[in-house]
Formats: structure tokens, C-alpha cells, sequence
């Protein structure tokens, strides 16, 4: 692989993707076209329906099991066009990894240029809240916003502090696991997967308990927006969310400005000055992004992790019998079944990837799930090895957005996952378990286990 990192263009990898994707662009334009005609839909809508060379992200049979399809993306087209979701798929490790650390790919283009500069159709005004509140939080930002803003926030989440944490997430645990311990069956999702990382996130930010209850619902709906085709139902949904969600969170950091306390709205109100430091906007926006992602993945790498696990006896055997090995585990487990599968970029000015020209304006998708099984990186990549080391799994991410939260996760999966191996030692599955129909933020509908 050659990066050209100091000049004008990426060479990555040495590819046939403009090949594959040129001998097969016609069949996938004459279907795209079909279905615009035949669908009623908005156009958001219509790109849900062709699977190139597999990659179906609306299909359950592919979210169930995406890894053969990669294998051949890696193989046959490392860089290619989907021109049914219209996202340009990088699906090779060192080409993902080198790309989130490039800065002409950004997470957005506003702060360079307007969408009719960059080519890209601007969205309805109706979704005018949805995108105010996700450019107002850090992920969607780039510097130097992005590092003004990150900045503040990073000092909550040092490995210091989620270290300190971690009598706490524990005693939270214990206290789950009591509430379930005697029940029989359990689905462990609602039980056991979300009290903990909501819980934990909602107490660092200082959120009252009795407001708990509110923070998952409006997480999911407005997760909902983060799929490659929501629908316009998914729309009102998520939009909804975002216009309650962030009037509560307005109003709770004005009450927090004024009489604060030890957390961290309260932290982050007492800087809000409108320009130099926060505004009030990127209080909200950055808090509704901590809120969400602060327990979204880490629920689904619990349930996709212990389905990893009771697929593997072998592999359950060794942890239960060596519980010293939890930590490693848990990294395994996150890259075996990567709970996000797929992160956008865009593309700020004309490269070559792979020696395929991609135009400024495109949106890649980067297959982190493909990333993390690319046997140039990892041996036996389709095996799950509880014991892998080094494990130099993407699921965290790379680059100036690499994830924040990351030791704190850390902490709450050792802590979880170690819990549940001593309590219930011969925990066992109760029946196959059916995916949700989401690719990115990809998890189990339930997982029925008997304690
Ligand atoms: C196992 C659980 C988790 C996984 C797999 C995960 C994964 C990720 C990934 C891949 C990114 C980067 C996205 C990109 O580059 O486009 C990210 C960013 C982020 N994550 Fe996590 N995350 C997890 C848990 C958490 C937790 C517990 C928090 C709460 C504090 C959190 C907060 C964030 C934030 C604030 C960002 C944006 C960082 C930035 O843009 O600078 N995450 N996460």
C-alpha cells in the first residue's frame, strides 16, 4: 500500500475497484431508476433496495452476518462505489485506519462550503432540528470547533477518571443483577445490556433520576436517522425526539447555570459565554451525543458479545475458567462483532484511493466491521480468540474523533461481562436470538437467557 500523505492525492492499496464497480454501475443505475419510479416514497427513501456484490444494508439475512460479504469487498472492490446507497465503501483495514486520520475526509463539510458548493442536495427544512442538534455536538464537528469543544468535555472522561468510576459501575451491576437473580429466564437486554451504561452516563452528566426513564426512547428514535435509508416516518420520529429532547436539556442547563452541582451539565453551563468557550447550542448538541452514544454501542456489544460467546462453548469454557482474561476479551468480542459497522466521511477535495478518483462532495462509508476481519491485520480473522494479542481493533474509531468515551466502555463491559460470569455461572441460552433491522448501530432485538 502506498499513502501519499504530503501530496494532493491517496493512493491506497492496489485495487480493481473502478473495474468492478464500472461493470456492474449499469445494472445498478437501471435498478436504482426502477425503483424510483415504481416507489412512492421521498427520495431518501428509494436508495434501499440494490445489493452490490451482497452489501444489503436494508436486508436482515446481511445485518445478521455482513463478514463474508466484506471478505469479498476487500478482495475484489477495497474502494468502490454502492450506487444504490450512493456511498463510496472502503472496506480494507489500512485503508480505513489511514482515512479517519486524513483530514481532507470530514465528518461534515459546512465548515469549508455550502452544500450546493460541495454538490450535495440540502435537506428538507423539515429536518432542520434533527441537523441543528447533530452539528451542534462534537462528532459533527471538525476543528477547530471540533478541538475547542472536545476539549472541555475530554477532561470527564480521562482514564483517570472513569477509573474512579468503576466502585461505582460495579455496585450499579450488583444491584441489576440482584433485581434479576431468581427470575428464571431473563431477556438480558432490557435487564441487564441498558440499566448500566444509562444509568452511569446519566449520573455523570447530572441527570435527575426520575428523568432517567425519558433518555433511551429518545436516543432510539433519534438514532433512527443515522441508518442509510430511514423512512419518512423515521423522520418525524427522530425529529420529534431531537425538538423534546433538546427543550429538556435547554431548560436543565439553565437551571444548572444557576444553582449548579457536581456534574457535568453543571461544568459545562457555568462556560457557556455564546462564542468564546460553549455555546448554548454545542452544550446541547455535545450533550445529546454523550447521552446516546454513551450507552448505545456499549448495550449492543453486551448482547452481540455474549451471542459471540454462547456460539463459542469452547470460548465461554476458557473465560468462565479464566476470568482474568475478561478485559481481552471484551476487545475481541468488539472486533469479532463490531456493534458499529459503518462510519461516514466526506470527501473535501478531488483524491485517488486506491487508484479509483473519488470527487470532492463524495460520502464514504467506512466498513469498520469489515476493518476489524481483514486477515492483513488480524490471523484467523473469523475465528473469535478471547485471548488475541495485539488486538489493534477500529472499533473505537481512529483520528481526531476517535472515541471519547472509550475507557469509560471499557470499564462498564469488564465490569458486566466479569459480573455475569461469577453470578451466573451457568447462564445459558434460551433461544436463537433475531437482529434489529438496523446495519449501523447494528444489536439484538433480545436475548433470552435462563440465570
Ligand atoms: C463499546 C462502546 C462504544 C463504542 C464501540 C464506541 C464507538 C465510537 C466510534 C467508532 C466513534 C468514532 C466515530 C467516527 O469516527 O465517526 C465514537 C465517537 C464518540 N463516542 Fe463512542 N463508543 C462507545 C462508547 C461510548 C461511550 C460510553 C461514550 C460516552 C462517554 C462515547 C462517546 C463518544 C463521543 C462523544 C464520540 C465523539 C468523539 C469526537 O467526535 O471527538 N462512546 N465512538
Amino acid at each position: 500500500m502506498t499513502v501519499a500523505l504530503e501530496r494532493p492525492t491517496v493512493e491506497l492499496g492496489g485495487a480493481v475497484a473502478h473495474d468492478v464497480e464500472r461493470t456492474t454501475a449499469s445494472t445498478a443505475a437501471e435498478s436504482v431508476d426502477a425503483t424510483c419510479r415504481a416507489s412512492t416514497a421521498p427520495p431518501y427513501r428509494r436508495f434501499a433496495s440494490i445489493p452490490f456484490m451482497g452489501f444489503a444494508p436494508n436486508d436482515l439475512g446481511f445485518i445478521a452476518d455482513p463478514y463474508p460479504v466484506y471478505a469479498e469487498l476487500r478482495e475484489r472492490a477495497p474502494v468502490v462505489l454502492d450506487r444504490a446507497t450512493n456511498h463510496w465503501l472502503v472496506s480494507r483495514y489500512e485503508d480505513v485506519n489511514t482515512l479517519l486520520r486524513d483530514r481532507r475526509f470530514g465528518r461534515t463539510y459546512h465548515h469549508l462550503a455550502t452544500d450546493d458548493e460541495m454538490g450535495r442536495p440540502s435537506a428538507p427544512e423539515w429536518h432542520a432540528p434533527f441537523w441543528h442538534l447533530v452539528r451542534s455536538g462534537i462528532l459533527d464537528m471538525e476543528p477547530p470547533d471540533h478541538t475547542r469543544v472536545r476539549r472541555l468535555v475530554a477532561k470527564a472522561f480521562t482514564p483517570r477518571m472513569a477509573e474512579a468510576l468503576r466502585p461505582h459501575v460495579q455496585r450499579l451491576m450488583d444491584e441489576n443483577v440482584d433485581t434479576v437473580a431468581g427470575a428464571g429466564e431473563i431477556d438480558l437486554i432490557p435487564s441487564i445490556a441498558e440499566p448500566l451504561p444509562v444509568a452511569v452516563i446519566a449520573q455523570l452528566l447530572g441527570i435527575p433520576d426520575e428523568d432517567r426513564h425519558l433518555l433511551r426512547p429518545w436516543s432510539a428514535d433519534i438514532c433512527r436517522m443515522y441508518e442509510l435509508a430511514p423512512t419518512e416516518e423515521d423522520a418525524r420520529i427522530a425529529i420529534r425526539a431531537c425538538v423534546e429532547f433538546s427543550d429538556y436539556l435547554r431548560q436543565l442547563s439553565r437551571a444548572r447555570r444557576a444553582e449548579p452541582r457536581e456534574d457535568l451539565i453543571s461544568g459545562l453551563a457555568q462556560v457557556v459565554d455564546e462564542g468564546e468557550r460553549l455555546t448554548e447550542d454545542e452544550l446541547i448538541g455535545t450533550c445529546v451525543l454523550l447521552l446516546n452514544a454513551g450507552h448505545e454501542a456499549t448495550v449492543n456489544v453486551t448482547g452481540n458479545g455474549w451471542w459471540s460467546l454462547f456460539r463459542h462453548p469452547d470460548q465461554l469454557r476458557r473465560l468462565r475458567s479464566e476470568p482474568s482474561l475478561v478485559p481481552r476479551a471484551i476487545e475481541e468480542l468488539m472486533r469479532f462483532d463490531t456493534p458499529l459497522q459503518m462510519f461516514e466521511r466526506w470527501v473535501l477535495e478531488d483524491v485517488e484511493i486506491c487508484g479509483v478518483e473519488v470527487p470532492k462532495g463524495a460520502e464514504l462509508g467506512l466498513l469498520f466491521g469489515s476493518a476489524n476481519h481483514d486477515p492483513a491485520v488480524f490471523e484467523r480473522p473469523d475465528e473469535l480468540d478471547l485471548g488475541r494479542d495485539p488486538n489493534p481493533h477500529l472499533a473505537f474509531g481512529a483520528g481526531v474523533h476517535f472515541c471519547l468515551g472509550a475507557p469509560l466502555a471499557r470499564i462498564e463491559l469488564e465490569t458486566s461481562f466479569a459480573t455475569l460470569l461469577r453470578r451466573f455461572p451457568r447462564m445459558e441460552l434460551v433461544e436463537e436470538p433475531a437482529w434489529k433491522p438496523n446495519y449501523i448501530i447494528r444489536g439484538l432485538e433480545a436475548l433470552r437467557v435462563r440465570v
